[in-house]
């Protein structure tokens, strides 16, 4: 690894620069992952000095690698001594000339890897990208250590073809070797693991197909609406904010084939095959909820189209819930439920696979209608993988009950678990692209939703209401049952 490394984060007056990524760069910094000439320059609009910079992005800094308070005061002071910031316009080829020449003057020289992170609204980001290139300072990679990287954050687009003319935009600017497209969710540790679970085991491989598993469940939920960030929510909606992204992502690791070798190349191949084999989503296989007020006595949440920042006739969904399928050999006739929601009874994320039932089952008359074996990969919180087998419960009777094998992580693994920004930031300094997504699997992924979106932007009325705090609108358990599924018993 070069000594040197220049940080350039546009949008650095923001929440994720604020509260994602200058925490997970302090984190490495804390673990002697940064190159040790490393410098840090914020990039926006807000006037700030070096100094006010700093102070804001103390506030979100946290010692948990370095748990000594003395200690974790004097590597926050020299990390933040290493942060920098340029006041300017994002589209303004000179402002982002005024941002060499402070890193010039700084770094010594313009020379050494330079990582660039658009932590801005898609809005901006095209004209973003245009200015960066007009400055010369995405030079093309020299051989050695003398690299440009730029990662950017989803939306990629609101729909295939906006996606594929946003690609073609970028790729004037930036090489697909240079782009590093970032989902926070595949740097999730429980989302890592996966391919280990799958690939290093023997006992889950032979079980995973068709012959075994019933159905597969994918949930994201949050027991929050949509807060501070209503006017970029309502413009995209649940599932072009999580379904098509987050759920694919978790949807292709949990459905791919064993890659040939464990290598970004290898890996990424297999989720794009997975994805293609999934057909377009039919209308009829999603459901899309809003939220509406909570039920009586439950705080005074509000209604998703009373929230500060969201029209008073928005018709955005908040939840969707669909089926796919996935016409392989492995999982042909295996029903995905994928559903994500805001304002929801919990936060979760999820990945269940529920297996069937014992064809034979010589305990049918002791026990009848106990629940098939399930596998509970859970992203967050309290992460971990819970297998729920039938077991005796000891006693001089015959009694069999469901019970849980569990790897809870807080117990299991006591020391810190890392972030997924800081996982993944640093996996773009190593120049591994395993955890981010390349092109073919980007499009694949919209071509998934691409036949829908149309009716999703086109309703008619607003989608159906659910109370916040509940599971989700009515129309979740019809789709469960339309497709031989169980969801959870009522509430
Ligand atoms: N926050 C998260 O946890 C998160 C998670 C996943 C993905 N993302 C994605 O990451 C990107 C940045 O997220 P964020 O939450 O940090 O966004 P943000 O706070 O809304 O925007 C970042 C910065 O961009 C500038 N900006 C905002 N609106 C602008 C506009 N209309 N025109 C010009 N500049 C504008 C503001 O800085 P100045 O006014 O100082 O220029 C702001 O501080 C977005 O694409 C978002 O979708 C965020």
């Amino acid at each position: 690894m070069s000594a040197q490394l220049a940080i350039i984060i546009a949008g650095a007056s923001g929440d994720l620069a604020q509260k994602k990524l200058l925490p997970a760069l302090f984190s490495l910094y804390a673990q002697q992952l940064l190159p040790a000439e490393f410098r840090i320059f914020g990039f926006a609009r807000t006037p700030l000095t070096d100094a006010a910079f700093r102070t804001r992005a103390a506030e979100h800094l946290t010692c948990r690698y370095t748990p000594e308070a003395q200690a974790c005061a004097a590597l926050m002071a020299q990390f933040l001594a290493r942060c920098h910031y340029v006041a300017g316009e994002y589209g303004s080829r000179d402002a982002f000339l005024d941002l060499a020449d402070r890193v010039r003057q700084i770094a010594g020289s313009l020379g050494g890897p330079r990582l660039f992170y658009l932590a801005i609204p898609p809005a901006i980001f095209l004209d973003t990208a245009r200015a960066l290139g007009d400055t010369g300072l995405i030079a093309c990679d020299a051989p050695g250590d003398d690299w440009t990287r730029v990662v950017i954050e989803k939306p990629f687009g609101r729909d295939r073809a906006s996606s594929d003319r946003l690609a073609a935009e970028l790729a004037r600017v930036f090489t697909d070797e240079q782009t590093y497209r970032i989902d926070h969710y595949l740097g999730k540790e429980v989302l890592q693991n996966l391919l280990v679970l799958r690939f290093a085991n023997q006992v889950f491989e032979p079980l995973w197909n068709r012959t075994y598993v019933r159905d597969v469940r994918i949930c994201w939920k949050e027991d929050l609406g949509v807060g501070a960030r209503a006017g970029y929510f309502d413009a995209y909606g649940i599932v072009r904010d999580v379904m098509q992204n987050h759920l694919m992502q978790m949807l292709a690791l949990t459905a791919m084939e064993p890659p040939v070798a464990f290598a970004a190349q290898a890996i990424r191949n297999e989720k794009v095959r997975v994805l293609r084999a999934i057909p377009p989503l039919r209308p009829e296989d999603l459901v899309l909820g809003q939220y509406a007020a909570a039920a009586r006595g439950a705080g005074g949440r509000p209604a998703y189209r009373a929230e500060p920042g969201v029209p008073p006739d928005s018709r955005t969904a908040t939840y969707a819930a669909a089926v796919l399928r996935v016409e392989n050999e492995r999982w042909r006739g295996v029903p995905f439920f994928v559903e994500c929601g805001k304002a929801l009874d919990g936060q979760l994320a999820a990945i269940h696979l529920r297996f069937r039932d014992v064809p034979s089952n010589i305990f049918d008359q002791t026990a009848p209608g106990l629940p098939p074996n399930e596998l509970i990969i859970r992203v967050q919180p309290d992460e971990g993988i819970f297998y729920r087998i039938v077991n005796k419960v000891p006693g001089l009777n015959l009694r069999l009950e469901p019970t849980e094998l569990n790897l809870r992580y807080r117990t299991a693994f006591p020391g810190v678990i890392p972030e997924a920004y800081e996982s993944l930031l640093l996996d773009v300094i190593k120049g591994d692209k395993s955890l981010f997504i390349r092109g073919d699997e980007l499009a694949a992924a919209w071509d998934i939703f691409d036949a829908v979106l149309p009716a999703v932007d086109a309703r008619p009325a607003v989608p159906e209401l659910y109370p916040y705090g509940s599971r989700g609108p009515a129309g979740r358990a019809q789709l469960a049952a339309r497709h031989g599924l169980e969801l959870e018993p009522p509430a």
